[in-house]
């Protein structure tokens, strides 16, 4: 039996009803790292592995949840919400951003599990959070759009879960477009999708097998000293918003000497927008090998910049690079684990996993897991 079939079987015996289903994918981001809480840049895609989530109405206030992966139900009002620190907050969350916003709602049956593994950084709860905020409004009949789903799914995350994530997974996750990676400007939130035109080339995920578990408050740390940097700039320079405001000479003159620790991770930030700019006109050009070296250097900068790295993710990279025919590698997501994301000729791909599967394992006593991704379309409803 497939997911699909085990979720809708699990779900008939617990609620004796038929689902609607759902499936919302995780998201991969070719460049852009840190930048979204910015107000920078992010170039995302939805990828072809994802939460999937068999849903119906009740006729009382109740929410009745069960994770089938963990094998762990939720039983609830719907009017009486508040954080449980478990797994059932990434769903109660959104009910309760949904009706914080107004929106009426009654109660939900819902049975999900899914393809993206937990803590591999490819944003397994963003896409439930958006398969919830899918559901509700298609069975209570809401009439969101999608860009205002998505902030509510960052809304849910920010203020039930606590954890004070950008827009990027989200937006990824509801957005995509198969075969289009999205230009996403995080202060506007202007949006293009750019065919991703890499004929030959495969976008291959390494994962590291480090649960990402310092991210929260590393994450949150990483945020605070940006926001530190923008302040102290602003005394000289009042008209800065957000570090998407701020140009290299203005950190070099203000904050190099000052404030030492602050200025490498505001440099990061302002060179990783410009990197992804640059990346972008690359695209364009059909020019990958350019594209793949602006990925090596985001490498660089979130790895002795903003310090978000690991050894093992390093390793990866460093691995990666000594293969011919990978034209670009980096860590992917918040960081200190989770996946590398690389750009590798189809024509080296089995030696490319041959060596990586072999060298990582010899350096780090792990193994690596790697997959190549499609790149699909956004949550939707599975006809
Ligand atoms: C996590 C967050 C995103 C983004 C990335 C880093 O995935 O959820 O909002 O900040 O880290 O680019």
């Amino acid at each position: 039996m497939d997911l699909l079939d085990q979720l809708t079987h699990s779900f008939r015996q617990a609620f004796n009803a038929e689902p609607t289903l759902i499936c919302s994918p995780g998201r991969v981001n070719l460049i852009g790292e840190h930048t979204d809480y910015n107000e920078g840049f992010v170039l995302p895609a939805a990828i072809d592995k994802a939460i999937y989530l068999a849903v119906s109405q009740r006729t009382d206030n109740e929410l009745h949840f069960i994770a089938y992966d963990l094998d762990k139900t939720y039983q609830g009002s719907s009017t009486n919400l508040t954080p449980t620190h478990t797994w059932a907050d990434y769903l109660l969350g959104v009910v309760a951003q949904f009706r914080l916003a107004g929106h009426t709602i009654g109660g939900l049956n819902c049975v999900f599990g899914g393809t993206i593994p937990m803590g591999s950084g490819l944003s397994s709860s963003a896409a439930l959070e958006n398969g919830v905020g899918f559901a509700l409004n298609e069975l209570f009949q809401l009439g969101i759009d999608r860009v205002d789903m998505v902030k509510l799914s960052q809304r849910a995350e920010n203020e039930f879960v606590g954890a004070k994530v950008g827009i990027m997974d989200m937006f990824a996750s509801m957005m995509g477009k198969a075969d289009h990676v999205i230009k996403l400007d995080c202060r506007s939130l202007d949006y293009t999708y750019a065919p991703l035109r890499m004929e030959g080339i495969s976008i291959v995920l390494c994962d590291s097998q480090v649960k990402h578990s310092l991210v929260t408050s590393e994450y949150n740390t990483r945020r605070a000293q940006c926001e530190a940097g923008v302040r102290f700039l602003q005394t000289f320079y009042p008209e800065i918003k957000s570090l998407r405001d701020v140009r290299m000479p203005m950190l070099d003159q203000h904050l190099r000497d000052a404030e030492p620790l602050i200025y490498r991770r505001c440099a990061y930030v302002v060179q990783e927008n410009q990197r992804l700019l640059d990346g972008v006109d690359a695209l364009e050009a059909n020019d990958i090998a350019s594209f793949g070296q602006l990925m090596y250097g985001s490498h660089e900068g979130l790895s002795h910049w903003y310090e978000v790295s690991c050894p093992e993710l390093d390793i990866l990279v460093e691995i990666a690079r000594q293969q011919r025919g990978v034209l670009g590698a980096r860590m992917m997501g918040g960081g200190f684990g989770g996946c590398t994301i690389n750009l590798v000729q189809e024509d080296v791909l089995d030696e490319f996993r041959k060596l990586i599967t072999k060298q990582y394992k010899a350096r780090t006593g792990k193994d690596t897991y790697l997959h190549v991704c499609k790149i699909q379309d956004g949550t939707n409803v599975i006809s």
